[in-house]
Order: structure tokens, then C-alpha cells, then sequence
């Protein structure tokens, strides 16, 4: 197992919002986290990466507890996060923000650097010396993705990655996704469009005000799938 959250219990003060989220992610999966707005899917996320310490529950990655674990040891774990709503650094140039948080922890033989990432999203490239507040807003997602990317993360997380964009920028997000799949990326991906990510996924965890209340692979789907469409409100 790769990352592993039993029931976790989160609260912002005295507000609670998780109860009870359950979820694992396996070397080389692809798993969607699913739930309407508000039901804590964000919430989630941040306990993972650190940024927000749960109250009860257990979190493992890669055979490590990390729950109270500091942000910067978390990611140095191996978790490369693609926050909602991109937080790129908006006055460094696209190479800039690349070569910023590039990190190759695991030395791997196949690292991640700029041509790379260039190599897969290939309008980064033709953009390379622009700030990154000058780019669409796809472009600016494309960077996100690049930047997580350049830290060689074993689990790629991303949380609402196409968010807002045009359906044809959509399209390209979820094919580098598709193509990451391929190599054995890891990925836990929070997305609405479930009927993209059902093609794209291994497996679906669906969430409901801080709960989870559905697991299963594309078959299990195809057989709860209004059961599943109920929750999403879709
Ligand atoms: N910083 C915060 N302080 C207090 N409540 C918050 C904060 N962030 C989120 N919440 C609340 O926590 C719940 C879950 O939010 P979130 O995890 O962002 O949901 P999702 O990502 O599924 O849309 C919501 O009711 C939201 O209003
Ligand atoms: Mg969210």
C-alpha cells in the first residue's frame, strides 16, 4: 500500500468536517476522490500533505505514519500536491517556477526535468521565459501539474486540476493524466467529471459530508452507478 487514510477525523476549530474518510491508493494506481462541493474532499488533502492535523485516524505512506508529520517531511516523502486553484508562483517565469521546487528524492533513473515536463505539455516550453501570470489559465494549471512533477513525487495528487477551463484544455489535463497513468504514476485525482475519470481510474472513492460512503473499482461503478450518481448530485 501506498497511501493508506483509516478513519480519519478532521476539524477546522471547533467545526468539524471529517468524520470518518477512508482511502488507500496502491503503487501505480490511479483513485478518484469524488463527493459534491463542501463534502471535504479538500479537507482530506490537507490532512494528507500535513496542512491540516487530524484528529483522529491514521494516515501511512510508504510504510511511515505521518500523521502530525510537518508539511516539508510529508512531500519529502514522496507526495507532490496540485493545489486547488493552482498557487503557482505568479512572478517567476514557467522555467522558474520548474526549476524552484525540482527535487529528485528517490533518484530515479527516469527523473523528471524541464524538457520533460516540456516534452509533455509542450506550450510550457513554447512559454518557457513568460511570467506565469501572463499564461491562460490552463497554462497556468499545465505549470501546476509540471511543478508537482519536478519534485519526482511517488503519489501525485491533484485537487480539482481542470477546474474552470475550457473543455479542450480539459481534454489535454486529462490526456497527460492518461499518459502518466501509462508510466506508473501513481495518482489520487479529485474531479467532478466522473464519466472521464471512470475511463481514466482504477478505482472510486466517493465521499459524503466528511464521510466515506462508497469504494469500489469500474465495475463496481457500472453496477452502483445511480447509487453513485445520487451522491455526486450529477
Ligand atoms: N479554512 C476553513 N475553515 C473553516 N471551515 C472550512 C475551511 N475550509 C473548508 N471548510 C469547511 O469544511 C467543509 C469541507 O470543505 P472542503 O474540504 O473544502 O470541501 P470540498 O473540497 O469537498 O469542496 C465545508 O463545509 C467547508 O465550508
Ligand atoms: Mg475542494
Amino acid at each position: 500500500m501506498m497511501l493508506s487514510v483509516t478513519n480519519l477525523q478532521a476539524a477546522y476549530g471547533a467545526s468539524r468536517v471529517l468524520f470518518d474518510i477512508n482511502l488507500d491508493v496502491t503503487e501505480g494506481e490511479c483513485v478518484t476522490l469524488l463527493g459534491r462541493n463542501g463534502m471535504g474532499k479538500t479537507t482530506t488533502i490537507r490532512c494528507i500533505m500535513g496542512l491540516l492535523v487530524a484528529n483522529g485516524g491514521a494516515i501511512s505512506f510508504a510504510g511511515c505514519a505521518i500523521n502530525g508529520r510537518a508539511p516539508e517531511r510529508i512531500a519529502r516523502l514522496g507526495i507532490g500536491l496540485v493545489p486547488e486553484g493552482r498557487q503557482i508562483f505568479p512572478t517567476l517565469t514557467v522555467h522558474e517556477n520548474l526549476v524552484a521546487t525540482a527535487a529528485n528524492r528517490m533518484v530515479r533513473p527516469n527523473s523528471w526535468t524541464e524538457e520533460r515536463v516540456c516534452s509533455l505539455f509542450p506550450r510550457l516550453g513554447e512559454r518557457r521565459n513568460q511570467w506565469a501570470n501572463t499564461l491562460s489559465g490552463g497554462e497556468q494549471q499545465m505549470l501546476a501539474i509540471g511543478r508537482a512533477l519536478m519534485t519526482n513525487p511517488r503519489l501525485l495528487i491533484l485537487d480539482e486540476a481542470t477546474e474552470g477551463l475550457a473543455p479542450v484544455i480539459r481534454a489535454e489535463i486529462w490526456q497527460c493524466l492518461e499518459a502518466l497513468r501509462r508510466e506508473g504514476q501513481s495518482i489520487l485525482v479529485v474531479d467532478k467529471n466522473i464519466n472521464v475519470l471512470r475511463r481514466l481510474a482504477d478505482r472510486h472513492v466517493v465521499i459524503e459530508k466528511g464521510m466515506t460512503v462508497w469504494r469500489g473499482t469500474n465495475a463496481d461503478l457500472d453496477r452502483d452507478w445511480d447509487k453513485v450518481h445520487g451522491w455526486l448530485g450529477v
